[in-house]
Parts: structure tokens; sequence; C-alpha cells
């Protein structure tokens, strides 16, 4: 059966941890597994800029002996003159997946509802999923475990990061809390999606107003641009509404002792974090980012196994 990715809870719990388990062993021996030899294509789509996932996947897709077709939307049909759907048919009978990282989630599930192929969310305006498994596998690297683990995010609650963290970590079964103005709290139907998946879990998931409340005790402080891409013209309004939810040593100073800051990046340095945190001890980043790579390989691999199953 075709299996996608378009948001966190696609995978279950258990899906979750054998595709991060992958992750693992192939971050440990990187050229071991080469399900794409042939070479087989990926075709991945880009509506919006990218270093990191399009590094991470043009660099993943060769490792595992397969072919990147890597395609900017501005020089492709999709978009104003061709429907997700048609694209998606024509790809099918020519590549093994489409990553997608677009704008509408609706685009994203119009495709996968029409193609034979896995189809993976590079990012939406609602979710980043592949950063989060990347995300977890960090902090699984740093911390020994997920489960139980506390985690802050601090920020734009109803941008495609607050929203995946609230999900990812619900199933990981993690304790999320997510701090952000009220103007900027996730859509409700996601925070209730990852409060169900939870209590399932032996996590929880909580939104509050008050970026203290969300670090107490937290293992893990993270936070994202409060501009995301597509919401360039809100930049002066959101700088100000957003003030209050800066990530600074203050601020971290709050969190355990040992907790680390995480940033999927691009960062905006003395906006929602202070050069200090993001430069300094603390800040894992830098495995963040490269785990994007083994983090996606892994999942490439599976979704695949389950298309051929
Ligand atoms: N974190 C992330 O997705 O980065 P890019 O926008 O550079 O791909
Ligand atoms: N929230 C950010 C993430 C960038 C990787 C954005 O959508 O621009």
């Amino acid at each position: 059966m075709t299996r996608h990715f378009l948001r966190d809870d696609d995978l279950s719990p258990a899906e979750q941890r054998e595709v991060l388990a992958r992750a693992v062993r192939m971050k440990r021996d990187r050229w071991a597994e080469r399900p794409l030899e042939g070479p087989k294509t990926v075709a991945v789509i880009f509506d919006k800029s990218s270093t990191r996932t399009r590094v991470s996947f043009h660099v993943g897709i060769s490792d595992m002996g397969g072919s990147p077709l890597i395609i900017s939307t501005a020089s492709s049909q999709l978009g104003g003159k061709e429907t997700a759907a048609d694209t998606a048919r024509v790809l099918e009978r020519q590549v093994a997946a489409i990553v997608w990282r677009t704008y509408a989630q609706a685009g994203l599930e119009e495709m996968a509802a029409t193609t034979t192929v896995p189809v993976v969310n590079a990012l939406s305006d609602d979710f980043h999923p592949c950063q989060l498994l990347a995300d977890l596998l960090t902090m699984q690297e740093h911390k020994g475990r997920l489960a139980g683990l506390r985690v802050a995010f601090i920020g734009d609650g109803r941008s495609n990061m607050g929203q995946s963290y609230l999900l990812a970590c619900a199933t990981a079964g993690m304790h999320v809390r997510l701090a952000s103005p009220p103007e900027h709290v996730p859509e409700p139907a996601v925070v209730a999606d990852a409060q169900r998946i939870a209590a399932e879990t032996g996590g929880s998931a909580e939104v509050v107003l008050h970026a203290s409340e969300a670090v107490a005790d937290a293992d893990v402080v993270v936070t994202d641009t409060w501009v995301s891409m597509g919401k360039e013209e809100e930049k002066a309004e959101r700088v100000a509404t957003f003030g209050d939810f800066k990530v600074d040593q203050a601020l971290m100073d709050q969190a355990k002792p040992d907790a680390v800051f995480m940033h999927c990046l691009p960062a905006d340095r003395g906006f929602e974090v202070a050069a200090d945190v993001i430069d300094g001890p603390q800040s894992i980043i830098w495995d963040e980012a490269e785990n994007r790579l083994h983090a996606q390989k892994a999942l490439l691999a599976w979704l695949l196994e389950q298309a051929d199953a």
C-alpha cells in the first residue's frame, strides 16, 4: 500500500520509532543501504526557497543509489498552468517518490490522493514533518531517549514548526509545551490531535501564553523564525507581537541546566534568538541540520518498502 508523509502523525508511534532507529543505522554506515539502486529517480519540487532541504534530499537520494530530480516550480508547469493531480499522474510513471515543498497542505493532500507513489511534505504552511524527524533524532542523540523528555517551543505556534512540534513530540511520548502570543496559537484541531496522541503515548501537549511557563524544567528549548516564508508582508507587525517570545540566555537559564537549544534554521539572530544562545555551548543546531540527511534517507527507504510490500 502506498504510504505518504504529509504530517507528523502519518507515522504511528511504532513507525516513528522504526524510522528513527533506521536513521541511526544509516548515519553510522552511510552508504550501506541502496534502495534506490537503478538508479531510481525521486522528484523534489520547491515552491519556496530552501538550502537544507534541497541539499539533504539531493545528497540522501544519491547516497542511496538514486537520482535526485530537483524541480523549481517557477520553471515548471505546476502552479499556474497545471494542477497537482495532473503533475502527479505524469511524475508517477517515471519517479519512485515525490517530495514537495509548498504553501497549502491541501495541495499535498490532492497530490497524495491521486498518485501511486509516496508523497513527502518537505514543508507546507501547516507542517514541517521531515524537520521534526531530524529534530527527534538529534534530541535522542544528545539526551539518550525521547519518551518523557520535556520540550519547550517558543514563538509562532501557528507556524509549520510549531504545529509539527506538537504532533511529532506527542507521537514520541514527550511532554511538549508551546508558548506563543494569543494571535498566533496553533489550530485547535492540531492541538486536539496532539493531545489525543499524547494520551496514548504517555506524553502531553499544552499551549501556554508565556515563554517562562513553557521553559520551566525543559530538556530542550526550540524556536523558529517569527516570519515564515509567505508571511513577509506581516514582518513589522510580527516583530512587534513576538517581542516577549525571544530565546535569550535569561530564558535558557529557566530551563534545566543541561537543556539544549534547537532551531531548524535559517535564523534571525537578535529576533527569535539571541546570538549568544544560538552560537553558544547549549546549541546543537549543526547536528540538527546534518540529521536532515540521515532522517530523510530512513524515511524514504521506509516509505518505498511499504509501497513494495
Ligand atoms: N530547515 C529547513 O527546512 O531549511 P531550508 O529552508 O534551508 O530547507
Ligand atoms: N517556519 C519556517 C521554516 C523554514 C525552514 C518557514 O516556513 O519559513
